[in-house]
């Protein structure tokens, strides 16, 4: 363990992201805002030498949030820099757990909008509000952060302003250090120039980032950050390479240095099959034979017969390209001639959705296609399936593999980001736990199907594979150390 001798006992952390659950979550960030602050706050010291950490969130005060909650109370209100005039800015605070929430609200933000729109102009003005704000909001509490720490393109914004403020020597900001985590580098902001532009944020002269970036939230706070953190070690590396970097992979190569990779843990409280209300039979690894109750019941909820030899595949996404659902949709019709089940669950693009329903009447008796979003039934899914299709173009962290794993429910996946530093298929030093393919095709995808028939047809074999799974450690308590450490590296070595 590195010791920390100048650090203070506490360490003050500003935690920015667009969601957090369970106030209100869209996808995989709102689950880590939702899990990554408490999971720091409660670390026991003695894997910290002694130190705390005192995290608080900061969201934007969306409606579906102001429904939801019932007492926040007035914190702070001040004004918020614009070009055209200053923007009034209110915030409320509320605790969730032990985490002190804040919550900002002011009219970029609105009180009926979307988390997202998908209109960037729209987002851009929202986000590049709201990043502004969070920042001031601290300046108006009074509460020196020591730590900044933004999450993708809508809250990269703090990370450039917090960079500005320090270059005029602002004496409040001049000791607070920033963190950038990528969740997702694709989605980089683009679209929200003019809304920066009505900020009074212009592009960038830096010739280190490629020109068409020099406006876009994501890049510029890549470029302002004290630390960048991609949620998988494996993501930290591939965004370097032409195939992930799009098209920012030599800018980060010149930032290599303050980028690594965090895998982000799970919520093993809210996962866990031995307690999961939503099954119809609960069990464990000592009753891993009751689990079949699981796949029977699921079976006959959706009107397919149940063999206990045949493998019940499940796929529970976004639909999304990035999630390669059309490659498991052939690899499945190249598997025709084998025994196999499948069920599909997700909602999102529409020309995959339908790529689904039609892969269901092609298969009438083996394929069910459920589009639509329900958490409930993706827990007798992860509980009843025996292979988890996920066969990525790209995953980040990924958090469905876990959750398979922790279910008894064995993932079939692409061996990139998140998913190869989860899922060992052959490693030399661990044990397998999954079946991983390396090109973005189907016939790697069949291939690596056809393993998995095989193996699940070995009970004893297939059982390990389960139980391997099963056992392995994703807590957040261990991504949590790993982010203090880093936390404490730049406080010491950046002053
Ligand atoms: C994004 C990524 C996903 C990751 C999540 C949380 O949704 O696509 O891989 O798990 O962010 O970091």
């Amino acid at each position: 363990m590195p010791t920390h001798s100048s650090l203070p006992s506490t360490l003050r952390i500003l935690f920015l992201a667009s969601e957090a659950a369970p106030l209100i979550k869209v996808g995989g960030l709102g689950d880590v805002a939702g899990s990554l602050p408490s999971a720091l706050r409660m670390i026991p010291g003695n894997l910290i030498e002694g130190r705390s950490l005192d995290v608080r969130l900061v969201i934007p005060y969306h409606g579906e949030v102001a429904r939801k909650l019932l007492d926040p109370q007035p914190v702070a209100s001040f004004l918020v820099n614009h070009p055209n005039g200053p923007i009034p800015t209110r915030a409320f605070v509320t605790q969730v757990g032990d985490v002190p929430v804040y919550m900002i609200e002011g009219a970029p933000i609105g009180t009926e909008a979307p988390v997202y729109t998908g209109d960037n102009y729209i987002d851009g003005l929202k986000y590049a509000y709201f990043s502004l704000a969070a920042v001031e909001l601290a300046r108006h509490l009074n509460w020196q952060p020591d730590i900044l720490h933004a999450n993708d393109w809508h809250t990269a914004l703090s990370v450039f302003t917090l960079a500005k403020q320090r270059l005029s020597r602002d004496p409040f900001f001049a000791q607070t250090r920033s963190v950038l985590s990528i969740h997702n580098l694709p989605f980089m902001g683009a679209g929200a120039e003019r809304a920066l532009d009505e900020f009074g944020i212009h592009p960038v002269r830096d010739s280190r980032l490629p020109e068409w970036a020099r406006q876009f939230p994501l890049p510029l706070g890549l470029l302002a950050a004290d630390r960048i953190v991609a949620v998988s070690p494996t993501y930290a590396q591939e965004i370097l390479t032409p195939e992930f970097g799009c098209g920012l992979q030599d800018f980060l190569i010149s930032r290599s240095s303050i980028i690594s990779g965090i895998l982000n843990g799970l919520d093993q409280e809210s996962w866990d099959p031995t307690r999961d209300n939503a099954l119809v039979q609960r069990f464990g690894i000592e009753t891993l034979d009751q689990r079949e109750e699981n796949k029977k019941a699921l079976l006959q909820e959706f009107d397919l017969p149940y063999d206990p030899k045949i493998p019940l595949l499940i796929l529970i996404s976004r639909m999304d390209q990035q999630k390669g659902i059309d490659l498991a949709l052939e690899s499945l019709a190249q598997a025709a001639n084998h025994s196999w089940q499948a069920i599909l669950l997700g909602t999102g693009d529409p020309i995959i959705e339908s790529a689904c329903r039609s892969l269901q009447a092609q298969f009438p008796d083996r394929v069910r296609a459920a589009i639509r979003f329900d958490t409930r039934l993706s827990r007798r899914m992860y509980a009843g399936g025996d292979i988890l299709l996920m066969p990525s173009r790209y995953e980040p962290c990924g958090l469905a593999q876990m959750i398979g794993m922790r279910y008894g429910c064995v993932p079939l996946a692409r061996s990139t980001g998140g998913l190869r530093d989860t899922i060992f298929d052959g490693a030399k030093d661990r044990p397998n736990n999954g079946f991983l393919f390396e090109e973005v095709k189907a016939e790697a995808l069949t291939q690596a199907m056809l393993r998995s028939f095989d193996r699940y047809k070995d009970r004893e074999a297939w059982h390990q594979l389960q139980v391997n799974g099963m056992t392995q450690d994703f807590s957040w308590e261990k991504s949590a150390v790993q982010y203090a450490n880093l936390y404490f590296d730049l406080w010491e070595n950046q002053r």
